[in-house]
């Protein structure tokens, strides 16, 4: 059955929506913002954005080329081409087309937690448990939640289920569906609590902040962070992109469609940071940091706001509509790579699911009743992490990037550069000279020395 066909986007738009509801999530919301605070403003905010459009861009044409030519889930995809490119070191790729299969499924076992959480606040909010909050107080009633396992699995669970639900009803019916009413409201949403917040709040403060660099503050591991996030965040080395491009048209051009994806994330990345930073400054929340920082944020604005109860409940809505917007992204492709076998979506959906969901359960459990296990005490830079966190590391700071080493390399090195053109569908011409260079050279010497760097300081 390794020749199923799969659905097809209904137009480049669609696609677009999809691409961008996979891109833009916590990873932009929650995460973004306090990775910026951790790691010193506005130096973190360039490296970012130089990372985004030297590596993130081209890596985002590469993985959709490679779905779109093969039309099939990583692990077949990668076959297919070492074949059809007469590619040397096979099991290197086979172990790469696993490594694009299982990373979304590590990221999905804490992303599922943090999903949960923002549904968790919708409830707060809807009940008004937030009426009237301090900063101190939104602070302890955020550790509050982190303590109470059975509410943490429950609306884990409750995220899982409508991934599952929607993944489960494919591409036409399920996936598009749904990004066809949560996307466009997560904008408007998203732009008139930045607008608010910004009048507001501190902004000049945040501008200063987020665009004034300190370069004494960038380190190996500062570019390791901001190549892990802007990788995360654009959702490569995690099989949800190639996927995604699998299901696309031959009409579309791939490398507007990145560039499309790639603007469209860092822009509401960035808005986050204005979102949230006014805030932070105007209530001397400085202190607020770590992946609390929205959540201890965010319900303080709220009680200042005119309709600031209505607008909690829709913000933390919408923020668990954009996490499963990229939830239904991580879960899709071992769907499909099971459908390939010749399994039915449902069940498939709810095995994957299943696994995912216990290891999410150590997740939530290590927020609490194992929050002093510390798997790999041992390792100096690891040494506080809980296992939420570990799984969190290894999966968005290790494993991606070192997909998106890979893939360059097989891309840039391996596949034929006629293949590539007529995939692009541009000709030879400067884009494609650009986008050849980056990947062959650009994106493996940045990422071996980042890697270097970093196992220099274990
Ligand atoms: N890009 C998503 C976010 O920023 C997370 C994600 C990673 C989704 C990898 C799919 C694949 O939240």
């Amino acid at each position: 059955m390794e020749n199923v066909k799969h659905e097809k986007w209904s137009s480049g738009f669609i696609f677009l929506l999809a691409a961008v509801g996979s891109a833009v999530g916590l990873g932009n919301i929650w995460r973004f913002p306090y990775v910026v605070a951790e790691n010193g403003g506005g130096a973190f905010v360039l490296l970012y954005l130089g990372i985004v459009i030297l590596l993130g861009i081209p890596l985002l044409m590469t993985e959709l080329s490679i779905g779109r030519m093969t039309g099939k889930a990583p692990i077949n995809a990668f076959d297919q081409m070492v074949k059809e490119n007469d590619v040397k070191a096979k099991p290197l790729w086979t172990a790469l087309g696993w490594s694009y299969m299982l990373v979304p499924l590590g990221i999905l076992c804490f992303y599922f937690v943090v999903a949960g959480w923002t549904l968790n606040y919708v409830t707060g909010m809807v009940m008004g448990d937030f009426n009237g909050i301090t900063a101190e107080g939104a602070q302890e009633s955020f550790g509050a939640m982190l303590g109470n396992w059975k509410t943490l699995i429950f609306w884990m669970t409750i995220t899982l289920l409508i991934t599952i639900g929607i993944v489960s009803q494919g591409i036409k019916e399920g996936l598009e569906k749904a990004v066809k009413i949560l996307m466009p409201a997560l904008f408007v949403i998203m732009v008139a609590l930045v607008i608010y917040s910004s009048v507001t709040g501190e902004f000049l403060e945040s501008v200063k902040f987020m665009f004034t660099p300190d370069f004494s503050k960038i380190t190996g591991k500062t570019i390791m962070m901001a190549a892990g996030q802007a990788f995360f965040s654009l959702s490569l080395g995690s099989a949800a992109m190639m996927m995604y491009g699998a299901y696309l048209t031959k009409d579309i051009s791939i490398p507007k469609m990145a560039c499309g994806v790639a603007l469209a994330d860092t822009s509401v990345a960035i808005l986050a940071g204005f979102m949230i930073f006014p805030i932070v400054f105007a209530h001397g929340m400085a202190n607020a940091s770590g992946p609390g920082l929205v959540f201890e944020v965010l319900p303080v604005i709220f009680t200042d706001m005119p309709m600031g109860q209505l607008f909690g409940v829709l913000f933390f809505l919408l923020l668990a509509f954009a996490a499963v917007t990229s939830t239904i992204s991580l879960l899709e492709p071992m769907v499909a790579l099971l459908e390939e076998k010749g399994y039915k979506r449902l069940p498939s959906a709810f095995i994957v699911g299943g696994g995912v969901w216990l290891i999410g359960v150590i997740c939530a459990l290590s927020l609490n009743v194992l929050q002093d296990v510390r798997l790999l005490g041992g390792v100096e830079a690891l040494k506080d992490k809980n296992i939420m966190d570990i799984v969190e590391y290894f999966a968005a700071n290790v494993f991606v990037p070192l997909n998106g080493l890979f893939v360059a390399i097989f891309i840039g090195w391996m596949v034929k550069r006629s293949t590539m053109i007529d995939e692009f569908n541009m000709g030879d011409n400067i884009v494609f000279k650009a986008w050849k260079f980056l990947v062959c050279y650009i994106v493996p010497i940045v990422m071996i020395a980042v890697f270097y760097d970093a196992a220099i300081g274990f």
